[in-house]
């Protein structure tokens, strides 16, 4: 970090007389396209991305490099803080060097800002992130957009070269977060609902641990479930019919209590996958209701859904069987999870609102909410 941060003061000095005739320049380039570049480095995941955006249209992704610690981690069935921040720092500057070797012939001059995820997450793992993202605007005399990676999500479906239409509902399901939420401008995003214990993707998470079928859970779950049409096990739909907030630890519970009652090492094959089957059901069932109602209430035309749970395709098929009638808005399934392109993708529309931060205010908010 240090020969980096000394490289990019020399380039820095350099550049200011140039920087000085390019404010003079910058009336016309307002027009120009935004090239950002996006940092996510929340919790085991190491993203960037490169994205573009002209005024009045949706962002586009020029490259996006993803390093996953899932491997890693599937030994200890979970995320182990310190390792998965220890990597962090491994892996973002080989990532870094490929993105501008590759991309950008060898110089970061060419991008207009930087953007980081600065919470919430694992504040080792956030620390990573948000110190590269400093020195670089620090170095590069670039603006600083910081981004809430929660709501960076949705901003996955902003990539999909989609028309969106605001105001629109978001659901963001993921291993840290569920929640719903009203998007009336870029500025303006209300929270309707959340969880009031686990979140949909630790649920998930959780279950198949106790099922034996590893970590990552949610990719675990949907595999096994597929080509089941039914199950002997019925496993309740919390808070299915009141209001906008979710509740999962009670449906893990549940699932628990079936398998204490069998022996966790006498489960059969057949029970294994009715239980998962039964508990993808379930949570499904409430996210595609608790959309229908965000929908409905606030007669948004536009519904838009992200995060690791967003990858399943049940859910999808389920909330199409509820018969919303929003436009529904899905992340690429490799964007469901953790990248950098949704966080360059948010940036790209908070920067052309001018909303850049000082690199010497940004702080890490591991927990940051909407
Ligand atoms: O959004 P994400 O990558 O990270 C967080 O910000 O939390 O989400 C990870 C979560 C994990 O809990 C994982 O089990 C879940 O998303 N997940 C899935 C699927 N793929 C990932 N859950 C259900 N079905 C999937 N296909
Ligand atoms: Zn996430």
């Amino acid at each position: 970090m240090f020969i980096l941060t000394n490289k990019l003061l020399i380039d820095k000095e350099q550049n200011l007389v140039k920087n000085e005739a390019m404010s003079k320049q910058k009336a016309k380039t307002d027009n120009q396209k935004n090239l950002i570049l996006g940092i996510e480095t929340s919790c085991d995941e190491t993203g960037l991305a490169l994205v573009e955006k002209s005024p009045k249209q949706s962002p586009v992704i020029k490259r996006s490099l993803i390093y996953s610690q899932e491997k890693i981690h599937q030994k200890t069935g979970g995320v182990v803080p310190e390792i998965a921040a220890r990597k962090q720092v491994e892996k973002i500057f080989p990532l870094l060097n490929k993105l501008v070797e590759e991309e950008l012939e060898g110089s970061l001059e060419k991008i207009k800002a930087v953007a980081v995820s600065h919470g919430p997450g694992l504040v080792g793992s956030l620390l990573v992130g948000v110190n590269l993202a400093k020195t670089l605007s620090f170095g590069l005399d670039k603006p600083l957009v910081k981004v809430n990676h929660i709501k960076a999500h949705l901003y996955a479906g902003f990539l999909t070269e989609e028309e969106i239409e605001l105001p629109a509902i978001g659901l963001i399901a993921s291993g840290g977060h569920t929640l719903l939420v009203l998007i009336k401008s870029h500025d303006k995003i209300k929270l309707l609902g959340s969880t009031k214990d686990d979140a949909a993707g630790e649920a998930f998470d959780k279950v198949a641990k106790l099922l034996k079928l590893g970590y990552p859970g949610g990719p675990a779950i949907e595999k096994i479930s597929q080509g089941t049409k039914k199950s002997s096990f019925n496993l309740p739909r919390p808070l299915i019919d009141k209001g906008l907030d979710f509740s999962f630890s009670g449906l893990k519970t549940a699932v628990l209590t079936r398998v204490k009652k069998i022996g966790r090492n006498n489960l059969s094959d057949q029970e294994q996958v009715e239980l998962a089957y039964e508990f993808q059901e379930a949570v499904v069932e409430v996210l595609a209701k608790k959309l229908f109602k965000a929908c409905k209430n606030t007669k948004a035309k536009t519904a838009i859904i992200g995060g690791g749970v967003t990858a399943n395709k049940r859910l999808k098929e389920k909330i199409k069987e509820e018969g919303l009638t929003a436009k529904l808005v899905t992340p690429r399934i490799d964007l469901a999870t953790d990248n950098g392109a949704m966080i360059g993708a948010r940036a790209s529309f908070l920067f052309e609102k001018g909303l850049t931060v000082d690199w010497r205010k940004l702080e890490v908010k591991p927990n940051l909410s909407i």
